[in-house]
């Protein structure tokens, strides 16, 4: 089996940040969606990936490279303009040969994994599988309607009256039948080649599509509300780590990461918070459920339920919370006492929190 991952798309709905990077970089418990993507498909032993790049394709290949040091081998497959979901498995084709697939939205978390879901596929062979997961508004979605042993009768794309609560969650085992579908569909009305419409088509044919009702925790990670919630979610599984310095005037509380070489001084951590590599945090007050990346400067800072990209700085602003700072992104302040202050800043930006 081998493994397509979508990363391509504009990411419209997280600007700023998609502007300067794309969302599957994005880091949830400072590590990028796309390595949480690779993570999962490794653990059911694929090590094949080709990966669907558009114009971040520059900055994905630089974070990933050929995968080695993750245990696996990354072939790149440019797509030019995004015109749909299955037009990427067309791009692919020549990658994907006539071996099964695994295709994989590469902004979509699982964090506890796919490795069920890969085994049922294994064992019953349907032409296809899909993962599904009952969500309160379907109408985002592509929406599946499954009989009672998990066997597809109808999928429909973003309904406007969805006839069922079981949304595709972004992963899709396929077998070499899906080729046929993809060359057979035409462009949707958003002009787009609907992986939705091809699995459809398969079902039409008279092919089994399967659907697996996906139990644990799933976030498509397309607005900042849904990272920082993901972000939440992952912190809550660290341990306490502590490789930097923290000096003697410095309280821990809880399971707080301390990567090496950082450095924690007259400061208050409620874990669960992970503090990156060479990060400083001066009399400040970090957590709980925060990730702070590598290089980040806080001085007289007070932060909670947020994310600090790379190389962000934070000085004399106290209740930080729910925010996103973008990598070099600087936040200053007079040095207020305690308000809250949600913000989302892209990176290489400078805001000031007046009083
Ligand atoms: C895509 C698919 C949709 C699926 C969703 C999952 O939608 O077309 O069927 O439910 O991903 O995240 P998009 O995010 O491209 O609108």
């Amino acid at each position: 089996m081998k493994a397509l991952v979508l990363a391509g798309g504009t990411g419209s709905r997280l600007r700023p940040f998609s502007y300067s990077m794309p969302k599957q970089l994005i880091p949830i418990a400072n590590k990028p969606v796309l390595e949480h993507v690779l993570d999962n498909i490794r653990d059911i032993g694929v090590t094949e990936i080709g990966i669907i790049v558009g114009n971040h394709a520059t900055e994905i290949a630089d974070a990933l490279g050929d995968g080695s040091h993750l245990g696996v081998a990354i072939t790149y497959i440019p797509q030019e303009r995004p015109a749909g979901l299955a037009q990427t498995v067309q791009l692919a084709r020549g990658f994907l040969g006539d071996d099964d697939f695994v295709m994989y939205l590469g902004d979509n978390m699982l964090p506890e994994g796919i490795r069920e879901a890969a085994a049922e596929f294994r064992a019953l062979q349907p032409a296809a599988q899909v993962l599904v997961a009952q969500v309160a508004d379907p109408r985002a979605f592509g929406v599946a309607e499954v009989d009672a042993h998990g066997v597809v009768e109808r999928l429909v794309e973003k309904p406007p009256v969805p006839r069922s609560n079981l949304a595709l969650i972004g992963v899709y085992f396929f077998t070499p039948a899906i080729h046929e579908a993809v060359d057979a569909i035409e462009p949707s009305a958003r002009g787009e080649l609907e992986i939705t419409d091809a699995i459809q088509w398969l079902v039409t044919d008279g092919r089994t599509v399967r659907a697996q009702e996906y139990a644990g925790y799933w976030k498509d990670t397309g607005k900042v509300e849904d990272v920082l919630e993901c972000n939440r979610m992952l912190l809550d599984a660290v341990a306490r780590s502590v490789e930097g310095e923290v000096d003697e005037d410095s309280v821990l509380i809880g399971p707080v990461v301390v990567e090496p070489g950082a450095r924690i001084v007259n400061s208050f951590v409620v874990g669960p918070v992970v503090i990156g590599a060479g990060t400083v945090l001066h009399d400040s007050h970090v957590g709980p459920y925060t990730s702070i990346g590598r290089d980040c400067v806080l001085t007289d800072a007070h932060l909670d339920r947020s994310i600090a990209l790379d190389g962000s700085t934070v000085s004399g602003v106290r209740g930080l919370r729910g925010s996103l700072l973008g990598r070099s992104a600087a936040v200053t302040g007079a040095r207020l006492e305690e308000r809250h202050h949600r913000l989302v800043v892209g990176d290489h930006t400078r805001v000031e929190v007046a009083a």
